[in-house]
């Protein structure tokens, strides 16, 4: 079984897309088997993963609904290494559809049912609402992983994103848990920062990951080059802080890794 973690928060802009792309370029760089499933609409980790969103024939739309393989959707990402199940606009009709099926919310679980094993880490990019994407990728996960922006709202949010977990985990998925907090765009030199990040350590204790991700316009340009940031600027202070969150992720998800 591969330790699959939804990365979810639903406000917009807080680095969940950013996470996905650049923790996935990490764990492979330390030879885990990775797996990235855009499960947004706007299909920002595919574009970021250097693979053409308008030029998919098939993405993760097909997949929910049942319309195309695993093995038909899947794309090899070059050169960080990783698996994408892409996605692109045509994933907002995949909801529409799912939500009038009544087992719409199993979708992705089941598509990944036969294939899970071939990977170390799956990670979800989840769009920025708590929809029936974002229903489908807390079924299928174990953990979920928060992207925080230390910001004056950033708390607001996060009390109905556990209660949605919460709901997922006392009905459908009794396995899913809170992976962690990912404090993001960290400037420690803002006072807010400083205010919001204790507050979260109150709240949540230990399930804040002790690294932080700090601002950096490294991670903001990789993108518009189709790469992660370790492909395009490995020495950044962003690269060494997602290499590190890949270590912790690492470290706490000990697990035999996938051979051949
Ligand atoms: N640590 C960071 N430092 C600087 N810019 C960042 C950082 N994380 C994300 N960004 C930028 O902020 C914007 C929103 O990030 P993104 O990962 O797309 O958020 P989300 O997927 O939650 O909407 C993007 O333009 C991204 O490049
Ligand atoms: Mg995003």
């Amino acid at each position: 079984m591969a330790n699959i973690f939804a990365v979810t928060n639903q406000k917009g802009g807080v680095g969940k897309t950013t996470t996905c792309v650049n923790l996935a370029a990490s764990l492979v760089a330390t030879k885990r088997k990775v797996l990235l499933i855009d499960l947004d609409p706007q299909g920002n980790a595919t574009m970021g993963s250097g693979v053409d969103k308008y030029s998919c024939e098939v993405s993760v739309c097909d997949l929910l609904l049942g319309e195309a393989s695993f093995d038909e959707v899947v794309r090899k990402t070059d050169p960080a290494g990783y698996d994408i199940l892409p996605a692109n606009a045509e994933l907002t009709s995949a909801e529409v559809h799912l939500l009038q099926q009544g087992n719409g919310g199993l979708s992705l679980k089941t598509a990944l049912s036969e294939n899970q094993s071939k990977y170390d880490f799956i990670l979800i990019d989840c769009p920025p609402s708590l929809n029936m994407l974002t229903v489908n990728a807390l079924t299928a996960a174990r953990g979920v992983i928060i992207p925080v922006q230390c910001e004056y709202y950033a708390l607001e949010g996060l009390s109905s994103l556990i209660q949605t977990i919460e709901q997922i985990s006392e009905s459908i998925n009794p396995d899913l848990q809170v992976e962690g907090l990912l404090r993001t765009m960290f400037d420690p030199r803002n006072s807010l920062t400083r205010d919001v990040s204790a507050q979260l350590t109150e709240h949540f204790g230990d399930k804040v990951y002790n690294t932080v991700i700090p601002r950096n316009v490294r991670l903001a340009e990789a993108p518009s080059h189709g790469l992660p940031v370790l492909a395009y600027d490995e020495k950044s202070k962003g690269s060494l802080a997602y290499l590190a969150l890949a270590g912790e992720l690492t470290r706490k998800n000990k697990k035999k890794k996938v051979t051949a």
